[in-house]
């Protein structure tokens, strides 16, 4: 594929021949750098995804069926003993390990940088997410007496950034040698015609492939071996934006591993009917997330026996899986879906243009879409002003504001009953 000849037809087969352009004005290094990108990219799989992009989606005949959860608060003391002793013993016996996802974009809080070194203003002097995220880990190792692997995805595009980050700060007195950073994989971006886009490093643009690219990324970039190398067995996977994530919760591995399944996640019971979030259900006998904009109203509004939302559960991003589930995932290919952008790029003129109008279909796979390969999963209900203060929003609901207010309220009152 090295010979140039044969990029040029393989751009002009798939109708990139604008690419040909720039690739014929350039010389020397940055010549080498584009034709070993374009090499490297799936021109098939990038065909079908486009064509995805004009499919209507098909509405198919789903049985959707609420699934089984437990609410931690209302476990009877013996049976959550049982469940936190089962936990407790994977995470003394250094079985578990800690998956933060840090890749995305972070495009509505608009930070400079990665999310993780956005500095939370709490208690005056401020803390980073980053920080918060380590003081966890820590209270963890301190209270099972072992120190949790922790594995920080990233992207090409803020891999550098976190990296420098975290050294900077002596990765906050985290056991350096159990922070394993490893960067997800990434697709290119087209324009509503197909197009590839060119970024003004000359290089064509990509984007990271969503949070469902962490089984894959775990995998090519070898820290799944790591995991197994270090006896790994259940592995927590969550996002990066969660002030108040218990990343070493005994309870959420007790009940999976009692229930004798691979999967388990944590929910928070919806706000009212109509919240705008995605709610764990069971659709066609798997588990999954369903999006408030598939559930329809009626479902949205139905109460069960115990006067509880029938699809009330929602999804906050918090999973546990177990090493085999992950190895499993990471050889699956999930689906992807499509978000329109907006996307600056150069033009065969070499002229910069920045959209006013999202101009690209980007390509993202979800972390739940992997539930669909199994045939159940535990789903722990938990308390939102427990473990619930995500900072996505520059304003407004969940935001810089609400996670603080969040986050000192569950901090004072954790003082004040210890
Ligand atoms: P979000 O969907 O909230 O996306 O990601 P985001 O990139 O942080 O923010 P916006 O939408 O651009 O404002 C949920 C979690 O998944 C991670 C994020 O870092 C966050 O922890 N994620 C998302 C990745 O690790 N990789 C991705 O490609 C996308």
């Amino acid at each position: 594929m090295g010979d140039k000849k044969d990029i040029k037809t393989l751009l002009k087969t798939y109708n990139q021949e604008h690419i040909v352009k720039f690739l014929e004005n350039l010389d020397g290094t940055k010549k080498d750098i584009l034709e070993k990108q374009i090499e490297k990219i799936d021109f098939d799989q990038l065909s079908e995804l486009y064509e995805n992009t004009k499919k209507e989606i098909e509405i198919k005949e789903n049985k959707i069926e609420a699934i089984k959860y437990l609410d931690k608060d209302k476990l009877g003391y013996n049976e959550k003993n049982r469940y936190d002793k089962i936990g407790e013993e994977i995470i003394k016996n250094g079985k578990y390990a800690v998956v933060t996802m840090a890749g995305g974009q972070g495009t509505r809080l608009g930070h400079e940088g990665p999310k993780g070194t956005f500095k939370l203003d709490v208690y005056g002097k401020g803390k980073y997410i980053f920080e918060i995220l380590t003081e966890n880990l820590k209270e963890a190792n301190k209270k099972y007496n072992t120190i949790i692997p922790w594995y920080i995805m990233t992207s090409k595009e803020n891999h550098e950034a976190t990296k420098e980050f975290l050294e900077k700060n002596n990765y906050f007195g985290y056991d350096k040698d159990n922070v394993i950073l490893f960067m997800q994989s990434e697709l290119p971006l087209l324009d509503l015609e197909g197009k590839l886009l060119m970024g003004k490093d000359m290089k064509i643009k990509e984007a990271s492939d969503g949070n469902g690219g962490v089984f894959s990324s775990l995998r090519s970039s070898g820290a799944l071996a790591d995991m197994k190398e270090r006896g790994i067995k259940w592995v927590f996977i969550g996002g990066v934006d969660n002030v108040l994530a218990k990343l070493a919760d005994t309870t959420l591995i007790g009940v999976t591993i009692d229930q004798g399944l691979q999967l388990g996640s944590k929910s928070v019971v919806k706000a009212n009917p109509h919240e705008r979030v995605g709610v764990f259900c069971k659709m066609n006998g798997h588990p999954k997330v369903i999006e408030y904009s598939e559930l329809p109203e009626k479902m949205a509004e139905e109460i069960d026996a115990d006067g509880e939302l029938k699809f009330g559960e929602s999804n906050i991003l918090c999973h546990l899986f177990s090493i085999e589930a992950v190895e499993k995932t990471s050889k699956e290919v999930l689906i992807y879906h499509t978000a329109v952008k907006k996307n600056s790029y150069i033009n065969e003129k070499g002229k910069e243009i920045i959209p006013k109008e999202a101009n690209t279909y980007k390509f993202e796979a979800f972390i739940f879409d992997a539930f669909d390969l199994f045939d159940n999963m535990a789903v722990l209900r938990v308390k939102r002003e427990e473990e619930f203060a995500p900072v996505k929003n520059k304003e407004g609901a969940d935001s810089p504001k609400t996670a603080k207010e969040l986050y000192e309220k569950f901090w004072q009152k954790r003082k004040a009953t210890v």
